[in-house]
This record gives C-alpha cells, sequence and structure tokens, in this order.
C-alpha cells in the first residue's frame, strides 16, 4: 500500500463537515415561482402534465401568494390563461387594462406591496396564431412585433410590474421596452430577458397549461437552435448592451452548459428557467416510484446554481420552501 497524503474523503467525513464545505447552496431567497392565472372566481383547474400545479382564478391566485410569502417565496412570475375568444392576430388583450393579466397584477401588487412580480412580455397567450410574435403570411415579422411587445411591456409597468421578462424573441426587444419604459419615467422597472431561449420540446406541458401552443409551424425563426451555445454569447451580448438587467437561460437542465458559459462571460445576474417539461419528468418518475422526487427536485435545483445561475425559476419553488420547514 502507497502511502495517500491527498484524501479527499476527509472533507467528507461527517455531515457537519460535509456541510462546512459545501460550495454551493439552493435559498428560497434565490427562487422565482410562476403561476396561472385563469378568468373567473374561486376556482382551481390542476393541470394534468403538471401535477401540483394549476391554474387559479384571481381570488385563488391572491391566496396561493399568501400561502407562499409566508414559506419566503416573494417573487412571481405570472402567465394568463386567455380564453380563445379574447384571442387575436395583434394580442390586443394584452394591452386592456380591464384584461386578466394587468387586473391582476393591479391587484397583487395592492394587496402584497412586498411581492415582486416578474410579467411575461410575449404575445403567444393572447394571439390567435399562437406565436410571440406578429404573422403575416406565415412569417414572424420583427419589427412589427416590437411595437406590440412594447405597448405590452408599458401596459404592465402601468400595472405595478417590478420585472419586464421578455420572453418573445424578437430582436431588439430589450432596447425598444427599455426605451418606453425610460420615455415614461418607469426607469426602476426591470428587464430580465430570456437571453438564451431555446427552440425546446421541453415547453409542452406549459402550452398545455395557457392552452397556447402555435395553431401552425414552430417556432425555430425565433428561438435558438439547441445545437448551439456560442450564438447565446451573442444574444448575452445585444441583451446587455440593450439594457437588460438579468439574462436568462431556458430551458435549464439540458442547459447547464450555457449557464456557465453566460455566467463566465457576464457579471450580470444570470437566471435559470427550469421549465415545464423538465418538472413533468420528473413528477411522472416519482409518481411511478422510479425515482425519488424530492431529492431529485433538490438535486436538480443544486445543479442549476453549480452551473452557475443566481436565480432560478421553477415551478417546484413553493415544495422546496415547504421542504425547508419540514
Ligand atoms: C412563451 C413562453 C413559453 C414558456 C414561457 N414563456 C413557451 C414557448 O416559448 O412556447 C415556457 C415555460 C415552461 O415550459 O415552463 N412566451
Amino acid at each position: 500500500m502507497n502511502h495517500l497524503t491527498r484524501r479527499p474523503r476527509r472533507n467528507r467525513k461527517s455531515d457537519v463537515i460535509r456541510d462546512l464545505v459545501q460550495e454551493n447552496h439552493v435559498s428560497v431567497h434565490d427562487l422565482i415561482y410562476p403561476l396561472f392565472i385563469t378568468e373567473g372566481q374561486n376556482q382551481t383547474v390542476a393541470i394534468p402534465s403538471m401535477p401540483g400545479i394549476s391554474r387559479f382564478t384571481l381570488d385563488r391566485t391572491l391566496d396561493e401568494i399568501g400561502q407562499c410569502m409566508e414559506l419566503g417565496i416573494k417573487t412571481f412570475a405570472p402567465f394568463p390563461n386567455i380564453p380563445e375568444a379574447k384571442k387575436d392576430r395583434f394580442a390586443l388583450e394584452s394591452k386592456n387594462p380591464e384584461g386578466l393579466y394587468l387586473k391582476a397584477v393591479s391587484e397583487i401588487k395592492r394587496q402584497f406591496p412586498g411581492v415582486i412580480l416578474a410579467t411575461d412580455v410575449a404575445m403567444d397567450p393572447y394571439s390567435s396564431d399562437g406565436h410571440d410574435g406578429v404573422v403575416d403570411n406565415g412569417e414572424i415579422i420583427n419589427d412589427a412585433s416590437l411595437e406590440v411587445l412594447g405597448q405590452m411591456a408599458l401596459a404592465q409597468a402601468q400595472a405595478g410590474a417590478d420585472i419586464i421578462a421578455p420572453s418573445d424573441m424578437m430582436d431588439g426587444r430589450v432596447a425598444h421596452i427599455r426605451n418606453i419604459l425610460d420615455k415614461h419615467a418607469f426607469y426602476n422597472v426591470s428587464i430580465m430577458s430570456y437571453t438564451a431561449k431555446y427552440a425546446s420540446a421541453y415547453y409542452g406541458p406549459f402550452r398545455d397549461a395557457l392552452e397556447s401552443a402555435p395553431k401552425h409551424g414552430d417556432k425555430k425563426t425565433y428561438q435558438m437552435n439547441p445545437a448551439n451555445s456560442r450564438e447565446a454569447l451573442i444574444e448575452a451580448e445585444l441583451d446587455t448592451a440593450e439594457g437588460a438587467d438579468y439574462l436568462m437561460v431556458k430551458p435549464a437542465l439540458s442547459y447547464l452548459d450555457v449557464i456557465k458559459l453566460l455566467r463566465d462571460n457576464s457579471n450580470l445576474p444570470i437566471v435559470a428557467y427550469n421549465v415545464s417539461g423538465e418538472y413533468a419528468m420528473v413528477k411522472a418518475a416519482a409518481q411511478n416510484g422510479w425515482i425519488d422526487g424530492e431529492k431529485i427536485m433538490l438535486e436538480t435545483l443544486l445543479s442549476m446554481k453549480r452551473a452557475g445561475a443566481d436565480i432560478i425559476l421553477t415551478y417546484f419553488a413553493k415544495e422546496f420552501a415547504q421542504y425547508l420547514k419540514k
């Protein structure tokens, strides 16, 4: 036997030592909880492909936020489920101050001034085409989309949004939104840009939740090709120059290398979106008894922190906070 001077196992010899040398942690302060809001009252509609996640009417959304606040979750990303009859080519419902989303934003902020809301800017929940931009002859028209997205962002800021989160992937939208916000003196409203958002099949359950799947075609002319990582640096460079306050990578789990890449090339906070399909896979396997759902949740969130994410948008937020309280 050689004499072993270096024994990495010494740093793993007990719980206390392991805690002492632990490099990364997940805290409730790092998490943003997405919420699906639907019209009506007193209703909670389970989403079959996302066990544990529901669409809530506004009254129930407020209850849910109250519970999460008690658990220490204070930042939320609401998304609207808009009835088909209110959708059109130009997503006009997104600017309706009496519409579901803007009313929800102002009501949440009124009841919970301490809550931070990161609102979604993209056309798909309100678009009769189910696309994130304006469709003309099957094509997504970039600059016409910017007009709509800018107005949507302004309406959200007026409703009380703290952070505007454009998820549309149109070119130039961060600069366009920053400009409009500043013109209306919303200097303190932040922009959390979906910087490297990939054309991913992992969004399937989310599109079930919002009934927002594209009616035709796919999103490959605006969302990124999953094969590319250098391209994420181009997006990051542009978003940074255009005034983004946060850079997001989405999905997260199959894109940990992209999270790391942006971490190493930017000093802005990096956000990972642990998307619906990633959540659904864990839940499905756990329900079958094939994995330990709770341990996989913890390991998954930790992997995103280790890759370099400061913040994680995750459907596990509430469950994670409940786990901590146990
Ligand atoms: C669309 C949007 C999507 C998600 C967030 N915003 C889906 C898409 O691009 O089709 C997906 C989130 C998830 O899967 O959890 N603007």
